[in-house]
């Protein structure tokens, strides 16, 4: 009898708790939900088609395209989310995604990687204490093509609804990089590649307390070093090696490093670093605004960390077809000389500046008639437009494909018609009196990184632009992606994911500036990441504004040395367990740079097995962030790492 009472009980209690309504994903706001491409629709595929998942059509549900997300709030209430996933048959081709449910609890489910054709996986969530839920479509290693990722009969059967949310969670800025010592430490590349017989500029990067004085032995002929500024100036010698030891000494004490000078046919032999005027400027940009980065690259210390280049991009030419009195007119002079807008009265002033500087100055045009902004190309100029940039005393340039596509047709399916504009400028730049770095932008196409060095190129854009509203997804897609090329990036050819955004960039919806979108976490994330992949570190935000904050994620002297390693391999994933991935880097003096992602939506505590990931006795470990170094982590740790945050160290097996 009381086994009955106590089982009646039961019963009348599952009722009072059960769910009491039905609602599919597909009824909500799904403008919450983010998409890799396309929108996601409701009751469709991401193409508007018939959900349907190997072959089985469903009536409910959403279709969206990797990487996408969702995320709602809950109150914990009981009940369910129910779903079968899978990738549409609509794609013409195979597509990879991998699905995703996490709770504030931690992973609450994982397909795996599911190809187009395999069967839908049921997917069963309780909702019971969840206060937040996500929903993720990430894509695989091979991109995101065809990656149309259903939430096939997906519904939530509960007493309340979760309810959709905005994916921004704000996090309170922390500052994880030590100041600088007072005693001198000299930072940046230790190895440079210049041209024999070339113009030579080296400002020795050096932070501690000013006055520092500089002195150097083995400085090869024609070089001469400023004692007060640290700037190394004059003819690059002859062929050759030439390793330099320079002393930065000051009141607190001094330090000895050797720059390795190589003479040769080879520039960018470490990743090139230092800001563009793109994501803070965009086509507003003038010659002031150069001079005021140039100055404040010196006076906020980022130059003392070895950021070096200051890069006009578009928007320093006459705009095609423009009557604007600024930007319009005659696009060249009569001699075919291009011409500068009223932004820019003198080019020659600007790179003077930098030059004093000890910086170098960048320039941007495109192989088209028009740049990517509608400003005046080099189409047909190539050669004129080369000398015209080293007469005005240029360092690098970015050679922005846009317009080439239309003006130059590939009817005949040449295959070497991706590469044919940036053989010719290359030729032209190699000519020329001065050593200019050459950045390849034509955002990946024909598998860019396959060829870029070939055809000359110091650096090539792997992707499109980093910015713009999906700056967070672009970051994680674009940057993660860059292990699986990992071996077509080394000294003096690097792949370059794009530009650092951090601190106040520009605002694409309100033409105004704004704070980025990327979380602290993701900033740390997006650096450590960048060094880890030996990515040029140019930042493009507004330079003159850099807060406490912003300059402790650029300037950590110890994560950018694991950018400007020597060796210059790109590092890799060696462990990816539902998002939580570890990277591994190898360095030039035997040690290894290790980062630990968190690549989730929600905080964790991350297990790593150092001995399963070949980590399992280390001699040394060193948290670079912290700049601390850690004793004995023994063979498992448990990291507590922020949603999207990361750790970095450098270990020593
Ligand atoms: C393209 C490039 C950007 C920027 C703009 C300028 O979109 O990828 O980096 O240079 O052009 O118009």
């Amino acid at each position: 009898m009381k086994r009955s009472i106590f089982y009646l009980g039961l019963a009348v209690l599952a009722t009072a708790c059960a769910p009491k309504q039905t609602v599919y994903l597909s009824d909500l706001d799904l403008s919450y939900m983010t998409s890799g491409w396309g929108t996601p629709k409701a009751d469709s595929s991401v193409t508007g088609t018939p959900l349907s998942i190997a072959g089985t059509v469903y009536e409910r549900g959403v279709g969206s395209h990797a990487s996408s997300e969702m995320a709602f709030t809950h109150d914990g209430s009981a009940g369910r989310f129910t779903a079968m996933v899978g990738l549409d048959d609509n794609a013409t081709d195979t597509g990879t995604v991998e699905f995703y449910v996490f709770t504030d609890k931690g992973l609450a489910f994982s397909s795996g990687v599911m190809r187009t054709g395999d069967p839908a996986i049921p997917v069963d969530v309780n909702l019971r204490g969840v206060q937040e839920l996500f929903l993720m479509a990430t894509t695989t290693a091979d991109g995101q093509a065809y990656d149309h990722a259903n939430w096939a009969d997906a519904q939530f059967t509960c007493n309340s609804v979760p309810q959709p949310t905005d994916r921004y969670i704000h996090e309170e800025p922390y500052l994880l990089t030590p100041p600088a010592a007072a005693t001198p430490r000299i930072n940046g590349a230790k190895v440079y590649g210049v041209t024999p017989g070339k113009p030579f500029l080296f400002r020795v990067a050096t932070t501690g307390e000013r006055p520092i004085n500089f002195s150097a032995t083995g400085l090869p002929e024609g070089l001469v070093l400023d004692a007060e500024t640290g700037i190394i100036s004059g003819t690059s010698p002859a062929r050759g090696e030439y390793p330099v030891a320079i002393t930065a000494s000051n009141s607190k004490g001094e330090c000895i490093d050797t720059l390795k000078i190589v003479s040769g046919d080879k520039l960018a032999l470490t990743p090139h670093m230092g800001w563009n005027s793109w994501y803070i400027h965009l086509l507003g940009v003038t010659q002031k605004d150069m001079e005021d980065a140039a100055r404040a690259m010196v006076s906020t210390g980022l130059a003392d960390y070895g950021y070096c280049f200051v890069n006009i991009d578009d928007g320093w030419m006459i705009k095609v077809n423009s009557d604007d009195p600024v930007i319009g007119g005659p696009l060249r002079a009569k001699d075919g000389t291009i011409l500068c807008n009223e932004n820019f009265p003198d080019m020659k002033a600007f790179t003077d500046l930098a030059h004093s500087l000890g910086l170098k100055a960048g320039l941007y045009t495109s192989p088209g008639s028009a740049t990517c902004g509608g400003y005046a190309g080099a189409l047909n100029h190539e050669e004129q437009d080369a000398k015209t940039f080293a007469e005005w005393g240029f360092d690098f340039l970015k050679y922005d494909w846009c317009s080439y596509g239309w003006d130059v047709k590939n009817d005949s399916n040449d295959p070497d018609y991706f590469r044919k504009p940036y053989i010719k400028m290359n030729q032209y730049l190699r000519a020329l009196p001065r050593d200019i770095v050459y950045n390849l932008c034509q955002y990946g196409m024909d598998n860019v990184w396959e060829w870029g060095a070939e055809v000359g190129g110091q650096s090539w854009r792997t992707r499109g632009d980093i910015g713009g509203p999906s700056l967070v997804d672009n970051m994680f897609s674009m940057g993660f992606f860059q292990g699986t090329i990992k071996d077509y990036s080394g000294p003096g050819g690097w792949n370059d994911p794009d530009y650092l955004l951090f601190g106040d960039i520009y605002d694409f919806e309100t033409g105004g500036t704004k704070r980025s979108d990327m979380s602290p976490s993701e900033q740390y994330t997006c650096m450590t990441l960048w060094c880890m992949i030996s990515a040029p570190l140019i930042f493009s935000g507004d330079i003159t504004t850099l807060d406490e904050f912003t300059l402790n994620v650029l300037c950590n002297a110890e994560v950018i040395a694991v950018d400007q390693d020597p060796l210059g391999k790109s590092g890799y994933c060696i462990s990816d367990e539902s998002m939580i991935e570890v990277w591994e880097k190898p360095l030039a003096d035997g040690s290894w740079a290790v980062s630990v992602f968190n690549r989730r939506p929600t905080d964790a505590t991350v297990e790593v097995d150092w001995k399963k990931l070949g980590y399992g006795q280390v001699k040394q470990v060193r948290d670079l962030w912290r700049q601390v170094d850690m004793g004995d982590i023994g063979a498992v740790s448990e990291l507590e790492i922020p949603r999207h945050g990361c750790m970095m160290f450098k270990m020593v097996k």
